[in-house]
């Protein structure tokens, strides 16, 4: 019988030839074949897959000129916008993954709180909800009617990417997301949060129910419209003790991760985490996200070989010359040592102030330096 769909004979997907025009073709794996989910599901990849967190933003030339056109706000909200920013570094850097562009705060704003992005400050809340009578006057969260925009973006990107990289969404982890909400912006010590969570835990334990439930409904609603693998952001939990996070954060993240649809990888990250690397691994994820502050090989190590992890180049080394990034690049691929199951990437977004060609290279060094 013919091949109709175009499945091989295990049900694999098969590589397509797509014409380009001019009699050229463009040779199409399907992208769950990619090796950014080959190595997400810990299966050998022909190469190191390689995406950059924050690979779409200010460090690119053509981001910027889209911010002089649009607000972040506005450009988040405009799905033709958001698609054209996410495929940015795609064509001009040759990473293997697509991530939305988005923002970990656009769930809040059915809340009502005055989110704000300010010029040089990031993010503010003008109406921070710190007390127990603050998270009951909290309202539930439509995401559907909340953030319609971004389904849409979602799949617009997966239709123009035609299969040639998968797309990754994202969401923040509750706890990040509480520490924006709680704080009313950016925070050192999170004094306001650690405040509610040990006076009222039983607020705070509503508060991170509410996000968490949400957040499975936002994520839920990216893989619908056709996000391949998700990153859950838990940026500033490594501000929390391991019993602190035993307690506070890891019923609702595993929670969380236990409500996604099944079968799409879960890449869940974090800052400044090294001792709560066990925990996270409790959680849940298919990948573990590490940061710089922990060598690649003990990171690993604490999560379990059994598990796969991302990581982990402090993104400042992207500043120096060439010749040093790239003994940084082996150094990162020589600890990951050829097992199945590592994407590489920063420990934490690229910086604004880096060079975009030294990114390209990066991706290069990568493919190059794990190929066979
Ligand atoms: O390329 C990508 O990684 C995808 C897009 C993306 C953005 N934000 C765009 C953005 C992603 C994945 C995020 C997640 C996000 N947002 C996180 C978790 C990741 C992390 O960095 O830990 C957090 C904590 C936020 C909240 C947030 N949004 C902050 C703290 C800021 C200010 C950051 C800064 O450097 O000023 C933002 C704004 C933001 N989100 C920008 C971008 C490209 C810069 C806004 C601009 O263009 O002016």
């Amino acid at each position: 019988m013919p091949d109709m769909n175009g499945m091989g004979e295990d049900h694999k997907p098969a590589p397509r030839l797509i014409p380009e025009g001019r009699g050229r073709y463009a040779l199409c794996v399907p992208a769950d074949a990619s090796p950014l989910l080959l190595a997400a599901r810990r299966r050998p990849a022909p190469y190191t897959p390689v995406w950059l967190m924050r690979q779409a933003g200010r460090y690119l030339p053509e981001y910027r000129a889209m911010r002089a056109r649009f607000g972040f706000l506005e450009l988040c909200r405009n799905p033709e916008a958001a698609a054209e920013v996410t495929l940015q570094p795609i064509e001009r850097l040759g990473v293997d993954g697509a991530i939305l562009f988005a923002d970990i705060l656009l769930i809040l704003e059915p809340l009502d709180v005055g989110l704000e992005f300010a010029k040089g400050e990031g993010p503010v809340i003008h109406r921070p909800v710190r007390t127990a009578a603050d998270v009951t006057r909290l309202g539930p969260i439509d995401v559907e009617a909340a953030v319609p925009f971004v389904f849409e973006t979602v799949r617009l990107v997966t239709r123009a990417l035609a299969g040639r990289v998968p797309l990754i969404g994202f969401a923040g982890a509750p706890f990040t997301v509480a520490s924006y909400l709680v704080e009313g912006g950016s925070s050192r010590d999170y004094l306001a949060v650690k405040r509610l969570m040990y006076e009222s835990p039983e607020a705070w334990h509503r508060l991170m129910s509410l996000l968490s439930d949400a957040t499975a409904r936002y994520l839920n609603g990216q893989i619908a419209a056709g996000a391949q693998a998700v990153q859950l952001f838990d940026s500033w939990v490594g501000a929390l003790s391991p019993a602190d996070y035993r307690v506070f954060v890891l019923p609702h993240v595993r929670a969380l991760i236990r409500a996604l649809a099944p079968g799409v990888p879960v890449i869940h990250f974090g800052t400044g985490t090294a001792a709560l690397l066990p925990l996270m691994r409790e959680a849940g994820g298919d990948v573990i996200g590490l940061d710089w502050r922990v060598d690649l090989d003990a990171g690993w190590a604490a999560v379990g070989h059994d598990v796969a992890v991302q990581g982990n180049l402090d993104p400042a080394v992207l500043l120096a010359a060439r010749p040093y990034i790239r003994d940084r690049v082996k150094d990162v691929l020589t600890r990951a040592g050829g097992r199945p199951g590592h994407i590489f990437n920063l420990g934490h977004g690229v910086h604004q102030q880096t060079p975009a060609e030294n990114v390209k290279a990066l991706v290069d060094m990568v493919h190059e330096l794990s190929g066979t």
